[in-house]
């Protein structure tokens, strides 16, 4: 069920049959003013523009057409002509009544499964020598909420943590891990904060010549496979990956082990890589270096843009391991889309390799390539959010905190569940509320992280939408009823129930948008509005009190139903939990 396509279709057959060249869109779109209907079609305009004639006559004959062939009967109650030729069409109440009807009894809650594609998604991928930081957050939470929504639209998903496990600064962390370990310490006793530890090797590294000779050594024995040498390094990366692991858990994160496919696992295919650029002369030796030259991103005086794959010296570069994973994405992975979630400040090493894997012909066109940008999580006074001594905030403080703010919150609140039961709602409230500021924000845009904004009970916020739903479920509980239980229409009388029904059948159009635009927000602005009119509803539509008529009460309570389900799924959608009470 989605209104906007349905609609969409049937004025596109009435603009065919009256002559209008089919290039030219219905261009349906949600009313954005009270009284312009609920929808309204465009189309007329762009077409009297393309036939050179009269918009309002076209718009005329589109209308004629669809009531001739009565295309909206009962979908419409009115269809009229506005302005210069809009065509604005005002759904009727009892349509939207059965069509939320079928909804509920529907799977996905009557969201069509797409045309399934493979696709990637590329995210929380950090670096695995560092803590994970907040500079991973982002990543992390859009890129799962993402992963999560193309698979409900039935999308074969394959996740990609492209974790930063390979590289020179390994050699002097296992130089740093195997003075530990000689000293009779174990892996995960020494890697237990890994901050202290990557500063210990670094301050190793620059005071200690021997200790930097033999961290440079361990590089080329790590590339070159060395057993020894490999084995520490697995070990680092083992209790990495495991920190990484933990984080993920406790933030609802899909991320598992299976998706990890970080830089190491590229590492024996650069130098095939490389050579199969150099077959094609598709590189050029500059100063040593080995050079794709790029003239689709030319500078103003027309130089193409130079990308190294490989230095002077023979070390390959972070552009290298992202062509040799595109490759594997699509030969290996068959990937339709490929979907990358990473910070703003890589988005011209994004366009570079885009570029360079286009021309090398490793990306045909068929296969879409999209870096989903986004931007700093700055802190109250406006400044990349850093903790007081200028540290970068690790994310499991940050989740403790979350965690510990939701308990006070709440527990001002009288509350019937069991101290256990609220400490499992505070960690959902806190949580959720790190989580869902992040995701309602525009995803290009920069954001200030604001414990008490994303807290708030009211507002646009996880707390708001948790407790928006388990007001819904309260219902059912005072009322005595099973929701499975109840059948029959629902029937939509007050202006303030029109207007919920809508939106709940709007449900598919954020879906399918933000599986396409990647935009979470525009999911998060939807919830925000259901739950709004909800309120709205329930201050106007008694459900339980005395004096409402059997059926009204089981069509309001489907209304409800559909409501506690909307709600839930699409918050599940966005990685957030919810709960029956709080
Ligand atoms: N590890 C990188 C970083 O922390 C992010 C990797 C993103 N993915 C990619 N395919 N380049 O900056």
């Amino acid at each position: 069920m989605n209104i906007r396509k349905l609609l969409s279709a049937k004025v596109q057959a009435a603009m065919a049959a009256v002559g209008i060249p089919p290039a030219c869109a219905a261009q349906v779109v949600p009313s954005k003013k009270p009284g312009f209907g609920d929808y309204q079609a465009n189309g007329a305009m762009g077409a009297a523009k393309a036939m050179k004639t009269n918009p309002r006559e076209l718009a005329q004959a589109i209308v004629g057409q669809l009531s001739q062939v009565r295309a909206l009967e009962d979908i419409a109650e009115k269809v009229e002509i506005a302005g210069p030729g809009f065509i604005n069409i005002h759904l009727a109440p009892a349509w939207l009544g059965q069509q939320a009807g079928q909804v509920l009894a529907a799977a996905r809650l009557g969201i069509d499964a797409q045309q399934p594609q493979t696709v990637i998604v590329d995210y929380s991928s950090p670096n695995l020598a560092k803590e994970m930081h907040v500079g991973h957050l982002r990543s992390t939470i859009i890129g799962d909420a993402q992963a999560r929504i193309l698979e409900f639209l039935g999308h074969r998903v394959i996740r990609q943590n492209h974790v930063g496990d390979w590289g020179t600064q390994f050699g002097m962390l296992i130089a740093e891990l195997e003075e530990h370990l000689g000293s009779g310490e174990a892996a995960d006793f020494a890697l237990q904060d890994l901050e202290t530890f990557y500063r210990q090797a670094k301050q190793h590294f620059d005071s200690d010549p021997d200790f930097a000779d033999r961290a440079r050594d361990y590089v080329v024995k790590l590339q070159a496979g060395d057993t020894d040498i490999l084995a520490l390094w697995q070990q680092f990366r083992e209790v990495s990956l495991h920190h990484s692991e933990a984080i993920y858990r406790r933030l609802n994160v899909t991320l598992a082990r299976d998706h990890v496919c970080g830089e190491s696992a590229y590492n024996a295919d650069l130098p095939v890589l490389l050579e199969d650029l150099q077959q094609r002369g598709l590189v050029i030796e500059d100063q040593g270096a080995q050079v794709m030259f790029l003239p689709e991103l030319a500078d103003k005086e027309g130089n193409p843009c130079p990308v190294i794959m490989q230095k002077r010296g023979g070390g390959y570069l972070y552009a290298t391991t992202d062509m040799a994973a595109m490759r594997h994405r699509v030969t290996t992975l068959k990937a339709d889309r490929i979907l990358y979630f990473i910070d703003a400040r890589q988005s011209l090493h994004m366009q570079q390799v885009f570029a360079a894997a286009r021309r090398a012909g490793y990306v045909g066109e068929q296969v879409s390539l999209e870096h989903h940008a986004f931007g700093t999580m700055m802190g109250e006074d406006g400044t990349p959010f850093k903790t007081r001594s200028g540290d970068t905030v690790k994310l499991a403080g940050l989740l403790a905190e979350a965690e510990q703010r939701a308990a006070a919150l709440l527990s001002g609140k009288a509350s019937e569940l069991t101290p256990a039961e609220q400490a499992e709602v505070s960690r959902k409230v806190g949580i959720g509320a790190v989580k869902y500021a992040d995701l309602s924000k525009t995803r290009t845009h920069d954001y200030i992280f604001s414990w008490d904004a994303m807290l708030s009970m009211d507002g646009n916020t996880a707390p708001y939408l948790q407790y928006a739903y388990t007001r819904v479920k309260s219902i059912f509980r005072n009322a005595g009823v099973d929701p499975a239980s109840l059948a029959g229409d629902i029937v939509v009388s007050a202006p303030a129930e029109t207007a919920l029904v809508l939106k709940l059948l709007q449900f598919s159009e954020a879906v399918e948008q933000v599986a396409r635009e990647a935009y979470p927000h525009i999911l998060c602005t939807y919830l925000y509005e259901v739950a709004s009119l909800y309120m709205r509803f329930y201050e106007a539509c008694p459900i339980l009190k005395e004096g409402v008529d059997e059926k009204t009460r089981a069509s309001r309570l489907r209304l409800c139903d559909l409501v506690a389900q909307t709600l839930n799924t699409g918050l599940d959608l966005l990685g957030i939990e919810t709960m029956e009470r709080m």
